[in-house]
């Protein structure tokens, strides 16, 4: 028996779709059926390229521009998206970044750019999917990309951190607001994985966390792309409000 796919028709926003994580969830959603907006804020020749991987093997996506961490921007995102599939069934909150530095030598800039970036984008794109998706009445998705980071803190990262903890306060508090509409909202947690985020990190660096890692390895993208489609898949239909680490045991 052919099992169906676990998205199969589903309409799908994901932050940051660019490249890394965001990328492989972006292809593993239209390898499972979805229909995906591959957002990017200026890499635009990468995001065209997820875009050609995922139609040049019969899936089905479109890139949009927006910088998330603008209010407008975001709505136009979600217009965009209504304008061109019809409705929006999963939104993904992948989009990130960091400016490490220890507090003593952070800038107000680092902490600005983080936090809207990170945690700010957030209210930002489930403001604007919420309202579409009541209206809609027919449940929905929202997954947003938190970090191990913002649940045991980092040195060199208290802008990061606060950011990625946030996430989960706005996680746990929205799905408690959203739930009676059978719209399901839940965090990932992910250790290291490979992505431009993390090549600022020293060899060291790296070997210190694979050897504090159960599982002795950094994650694969694909691993944090399988939970991804999971939670967005009516399988998960009772999990809301979780936060789940993705991590190879590192922050138990
Ligand atoms: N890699 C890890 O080990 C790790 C661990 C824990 C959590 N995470 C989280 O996972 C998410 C993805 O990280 P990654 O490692 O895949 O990072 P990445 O390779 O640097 O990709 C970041 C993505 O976010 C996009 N982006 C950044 N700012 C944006 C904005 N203002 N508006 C729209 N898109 C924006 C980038 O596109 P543009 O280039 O077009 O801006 C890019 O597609 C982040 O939230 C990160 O904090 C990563």
């Amino acid at each position: 028996m052919t099992e169906p796919r676990l998205l199969e028709g589903k309409i799908a926003i994901v932050t940051g779709s660019s490249r890394g994580i965001g990328s492989a969830i972006a292809e593993d959603f239209a390898i499972q059926g979805a229909k995906v907006v591959v957002n990017y804020n200026s890499s635009e020749e990468a995001a065209l390229a997820v875009v050609e991987k995922i139609t040049s093997a019969g899936g089905t996506a479109t890139p949009y521009q927006a910088d998330v961490s603008d209010f407008v921007a975001a709505q136009a995102l979600a217009k965009n998206t209504i304008d061109t599939y019809g409705h929006i069934d999963i939104l993904v909150n992948n989009a990130g970044t960091t400016r490490d530095t220890l507090l003593l030598l952070m800038k107000e800039d680092d902490w600005d750019v983080v936090l809207n970036t990170n945690l700010k984008s957030m209210f930002n794109c489930c403001k604007a999917v919420a309202r579409p998706m009541i209206r809609r009445k027919q449940g929905g998705r929202i997954i947003n990309i938190s970090s191990v980071v913002g649940l045991v803190g980092q040195a060199g990262q208290v802008n990061y951190a606060a950011s990625k903890a946030g996430i989960v306060g706005l996680t746990k508090s929205l799905a408690k607001e959203l739930g009676s509409r059978q719209i399901t909202v839940n965090a990932i947690a992910p250790g290291f994985f490979p992505t431009t985020l993390t090549e600022v990190l020293t060899d060291d660096m790296v070997q210190v966390a694979i050897e504090r890692t159960p599982l002795g390895r950094l994650g694969a993208l694909e691993d944090v792309a399988y939970l991804t489609s999971f939670l967005a898949s009516d399988r998960a239909s009772f999990i809301t409000g979780e936060v789940i680490k993705i991590d190879g045991g590192l922050a138990m």
